[in-house]
């Protein structure tokens, strides 16, 4: 089914394809487990990271996760390539497609960009997060870890909190998670939503207080300073006061309910300082690290889906 198949955005997957990706991942999640963390089933294939814009975990994830499938992999940065001397990105791409690359992973500021440039080369592209777009990937390593604690969708209550208008986190997950049956939420000031809320078609509230308690899922959006080109939300003591998780409101999310976060989390914004530092029963709660983690499955599993 996703033999050759471009990863752009969530809409383009079926809930076939999607299955398929989540039950992939199983057994590359047991590989990644191994003293000896590699297979053979893309040696001979050419993968290049193409960034256009920084990442820690998105590029280090493709990267580690090509390797571990035997595959070479090319990390390509804009900042040091000829971009810099004045070539176009499509010239870029021409002298990379000549080198017989067989997929290439496109991270790109300007929403839309990974979709065109998909559109104009015919091998597959992965987008690894454009603009205010899409995340796919993300979404699926979200999803996936949803998958792992409570094994089925239906039923399940998601809040997603913080910046939605300037996240494509929020776009791609909110568009995953109802795809897959589970019911979502928006947590977020009016300032923070964007203009056409009803594309979304979920509930809307102003304050994380008004979901922490019945929510089976609390994800918190990173608040993306780099892309708010005029200050939008009052101050960060504001946020705090409405938005922010705090061991207090941890204390009061059911049993069994868990918090996510895509990372990189700006401490003492969208969640405490000692939240992050929880312990015991409260920690078990995080699955920040997990969602890592399983973000190495879930893009091994598709190398592996659209590459084999
Ligand atoms: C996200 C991104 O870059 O879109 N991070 C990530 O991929 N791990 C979320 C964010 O930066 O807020």
């Amino acid at each position: 089914m996703l033999s050759k198949k471009s990863i752009i955005d969530i809409d383009s997957l079926t809930v076939e394809e999607v299955s398929q990706i989540l039950e992939r991942t199983d057994s590359f999640l047991e590989v990644s487990k191994r003293d000896v963390k590699k297979v053979p089933a893309l040696r001979g294939k050419t993968i290049v990271n193409l960034f256009f814009e920084p990442s820690t975990r998105t590029k280090t994830s493709f990267e580690i996760a090509a390797k571990r499938l035997s595959a070479d992999i090319i990390n390509f940065s804009a900042s040091t390539s000829s971009l810099k001397k004045g070539e176009s990105i499509f010239d870029t791409l021409k002298t990379i497609l000549a080198m017989s690359v067989d997929l290439i992973v496109v991270r790109h500021n300007c929403s839309g960009t990974v979709k065109l440039i998909s559109k104009t080369i015919d091998i597959p592209v992965i987008n690894a997060g454009d603009g205010k777009y899409q995340h796919p990937t993300q979404a699926l390593l979200d999803l996936y870890t949803i998958k792992k604690r409570f094994n089925d969708f239906n039923g399940l209550k998601a809040a997603v909190v913080g910046d939605i208008v300037n996240s494509r986190v929020a776009r791609s997950d909110i568009e995953l998670f109802k795809k897959m049956g589970i019911d979502v939420t928006i947590v977020a000031p009016s300032m923070l939503l964007p203009d056409n809320m009803d594309y979304y078609g979920t509930e809307v509230k102003n304050c994380i207080d008004d979901v922490i308690e019945d929510a089976d899922i609390i994800y918190m959006l990173r608040m993306q300073f780099e892309r708010q080109d005029r200050k939008i939300y009052p101050s960060v003591r504001e946020y705090n006061k409405f938005l922010g998780l705090n061991t207090g409101r941890l204390k009061k999310m059911k049993q069994g309910s868990i918090v996510m976060h895509p990372g990189p989390v700006n401490r003492g914004i969208e969640i405490s300082e000692e939240v992050m530092n929880a312990s015991g029963e409260l920690a078990g709660k995080l699955e920040i690290e997990n969602q890592v983690t399983n973000g190495v499955a879930v893009r091994m599993a598709l190398l592996y889906l659209i590459l084999s």
